[in-house]
């Protein structure tokens, strides 16, 4: 049956995704209370540009600047933080739960440094507070780890979860163009921010993976405590020679758990074309799962944008308003109820292609092999490829190592005189031996 009274919301921020959350609960509002029982209203916003607001049909009298606004409105039940970064959206958020408001966000900067503080003080409150928006988009991934696949011990989290980066990988791949040019292409269409350090560099993906690898494996990984590696050393050479050995080259942001010890990582990896992951292309994401009981299981669809990521936001307001009805909130909290060590990256083992460039002369495939050897790297296979000058260029495969052995046998064949450079290492994940 449906009830008058409204769920009243407070949204901080009106930009990209608030002003598609404004946009949801205007275009599909009749629908929305009617899955619901109540409708949703968004009561205030704080955002420093009214027109922002206004254009979007709502009043200018629902615009305020100051937070106390919508902390001290007893009417709002619903705080949605949209502004991004770290402050003021750290203490606007523990404020507005601490003031008794349950809180929706999709701030991964946020929940990446300081989830703890943030669900315990929810927990604190009997509060919710939601942040599926925060990984992936509009894919659903944050509730399906807590609740659908709750019963599995989580083996591995491994996905694609920045949408820029897999745009230019993607068009590097099948067109052969420059790194720079397309991330050109990338700021113009809007998917890459006017500095995309963030996105190249891997540091969105690195603050996704440590909110994914928290609930999958019950302990707290923060951003700091993830190893990663941008795409900006990617040449077109390595992703046509990783086609002629097979694989697509992806940026992975990668969590598994052995022995009890997490290993966390996001750098770019190939991968069999054959691998799920590597038909996922342009600006999309995919999240693969590999669960005790449930096997392998992929969530796949548009990691960012306005109405993907609009819809992540509401379907949370929902499942508030829904626990707020039924009284009770604050029911799914924290789950980092374990610590467990995260390994070095030195410590992990994976397979690794490597391309360097030798003098082209008799012996000296000789000499590199017999670095590696010593250095207990066993190589799968070795491709010559293109000369430059007194130079050749060839690409190693090795076979299953340990990262610190590798690294050491680089650090010698990187000082030998045969060896004219290093041009790029990359991991191949995803294929059994
Ligand atoms: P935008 O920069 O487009 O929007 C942020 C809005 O908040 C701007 O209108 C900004 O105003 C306003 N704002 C910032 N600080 C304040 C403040 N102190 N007081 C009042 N208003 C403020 O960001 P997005 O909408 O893209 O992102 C919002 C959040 O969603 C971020 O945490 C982001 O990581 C996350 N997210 C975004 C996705 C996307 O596709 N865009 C996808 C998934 C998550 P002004 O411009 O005047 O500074
Ligand atoms: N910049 C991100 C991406 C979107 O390219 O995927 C926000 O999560």
């Amino acid at each position: 049956m449906l009830s008058s009274e409204a769920v009243k919301i407070g949204l901080m921020g009106c930009g990209t995704v608030g002003s598609g959350v404004i946009k949801v609960i205007l275009e599909n509002g009749e629908y929305i209370a009617q899955r619901l029982g109540r409708p949703l209203v968004i009561k205030r916003v704080l955002e420093l540009d009214p027109t922002k607001v206004t254009a979007l049909g709502l009043a200018e009298s629902v615009v305020t600047n100051d937070f106390n606004d919508i902390q001290t409105d007893p009417e709002i039940d619903i705080v949605v933080e949209l502004m991004g970064g770290i402050e003021p959206a750290r203490t606007f958020v523990l404020g507005a739960l601490r003031a008794g408001k349950n809180v929706v966000t999709a701030n991964k900067d946020l929940i990446a440094l300081h989830g703890r503080e943030i669900l315990e003080t929810a927990q604190e409150m009997g509060r919710d507070f939601y942040f599926e928006a925060s990984v992936g988009g509009g894919i659903p991934i944050i509730i399906p780890l807590k609740q659908s696949l709750a019963a599995n011990k989580i083996q591995v989290v491994m996905g694609i979860v920045n949408g820029t980066t897999n745009y230019i990988l993607t068009k590097m791949a099948r067109e052969g163009r420059t790194y720079a040019e397309v991330l050109q292409e990338a700021k113009s269409l809007g998917y890459a921010e006017s500095d995309p350090t963030s996105d190249v560099e891997g540091y969105d993906a690195a603050r996704k993976i440590a909110i994914l690898a928290s609930i999958a494996f019950n302990t707290r990984v923060t951003f700091p405590d993830v190893y990663v590696e941008g795409i900006t050393r990617i040449s077109t050479l390595d992703l046509e020679y990783g086609k002629e050995l097979g694989y697509a080259l992806k940026l992975l942001a990668i969590a598994k758990e052995e022995a009890g010890e997490i290993d966390v990582r996001v750098h770019p990896a190939f991968i069999p074309v054959n691998h799920p992951l590597a038909s996922v292309n342009d600006v999309f994401n995919a999240i693969f799962i590999r669960g005790d009981f449930v096997g392998d299981v992929m969530h796949y669809g548009r990691g960012a944008g306005q109405r993907p990521t609009a819809s992540a936001v509401v379907g949370d307001i929902m499942e508030v308003a829904r626990n707020m009805q039924s009284g009770s909130s604050g029911r799914i909290s924290c789950t980092c109820f374990e610590q467990k060590r995260i390994k070095p990256i030195n410590e992990i083992e994976s397979r690794y292609y490597i391309r360097l460039m030798l003098k082209d002369r008799p012996g000296v495939l000789a000499s590199i092999a017999g670095v590696f050897g010593n250095q207990e790297v066993s190589l799968a296979s070795v491709i010559q490829k293109r000369t430059e000058g007194d130079f050749a260029e060839l690409v190693f495969v090795t076979h299953r190592v340990k990262e610190g052995s590798l690294q050491d046998a680089l650090k010698i064949i990187g000082g030998m005189s045969i060896v004219g450079a290093i041009n790029n290492v990359i991991r191949v994940e995803g294929e059994a031996e």
